[in-house]
């Protein structure tokens, strides 16, 4: 099967997403501080973090914003997006642990292994690339790597449940974009965005599920305390807990 998702190894999708899309994801901020929300509620100290298809970093950075002493593992298959995670925290000290994995493969984990188990594990609008059975075998994959009462939230494109809905998110996203270029003085028109919205080089590596089938998954790996904590249109926070022993 062809892979659609490689189109993230290449630099120029990296650049136009790290400068011109992620400060334009609708209600980012509020997706960050949802997580955080989470985090802190669970009470354990986050010592020791994941963030999986890190991109640059900007979850990652998040959680060591709030806890600063953690020891980060910071997972992405793109070279080009890990020369932007390490350039954003390279100052950062405890100095994260950057791997260069694919998540597709379940070998992945063996470069951060000695790190677990995990008090957390995030991710950002990454995971939505794997198939579905490699989504769902990732997820236990995670249960395994987390500490009891270890947290995973994924902050997650997911799908449209009609079509008409998916227009909605669709126009939402635009409009989000648009609004981000503009006020960064950019010259686009909003018909520009939309039609580079429309065409842009990684919607085919979207494969998109369901949030409660995904949280569905979750609770059957054994998670507890599963919910979709925040969810505007096709975007979601979502995840759980897995149990004290
Ligand atoms: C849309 S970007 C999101 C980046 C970052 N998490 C954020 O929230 O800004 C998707 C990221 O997932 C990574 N990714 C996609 N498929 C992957 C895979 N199979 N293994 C590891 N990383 C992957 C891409 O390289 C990219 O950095």
């Amino acid at each position: 099967m062809d892979r659609q998702d490689v189109v993230w190894q290449g630099a120029s999708l990296v650049r136009t997403f790290v400068n011109e899309v992620r400060g334009g994801v609708p209600y980012g901020a509020d997706q960050i501080a949802v997580m955080l929300r989470v985090l802190d509620a669970c009470g354990l100290p986050v010592q020791r973090f994941a963030d999986l298809g890190c991109g640059s970093g900007v979850l990652a950075r998040a959680v060591l914003a709030s806890h600063p002493t953690a020891q980060a593992a910071l997972v992405d298959f793109s070279e080009p997006m890990m020369t932007e995670a390490r350039r954003e925290l390279s100052n950062h000290r405890p100095a994260p642990r950057f791997v260069v994995g694919d998540l597709a493969q379940p070998a992945w984990s063996d470069a951060v292994r000695d790190l677990a188990p995990f008090d957390a594990i995030v991710s950002g609008y990454a995971i939505h690339h794997l198939q579905h059975e490699r989504k769902r075998a990732l997820y236990g994959e995670i249960f395994d790597l987390l500490a009891p009462g270890g947290m995973f939230l994924n902050v997650e494109h997911v799908a449209s449940v009609t079509a008409w809905i998916e227009s909605v998110s669709d126009e939402l996203m635009i409009d989000s974009i648009f609004e981000f270029h503009r006020q960064r003085g950019g010259e686009k028109s909003r018909q520009q965005v939309a039609d580079e919205f429309v065409h842009r080089p990684d919607k085919a590596a979207n494969i998109l599920a369901p949030v409660e089938e995904q949280c569905g998954w979750l609770r059957g790996i054994g998670f507890v305390d599963v919910d979709c904590f925040f969810k505007a249109f096709e975007l979601a926070v979502f995840g759980g807990r897995k149990p004290q022993v």
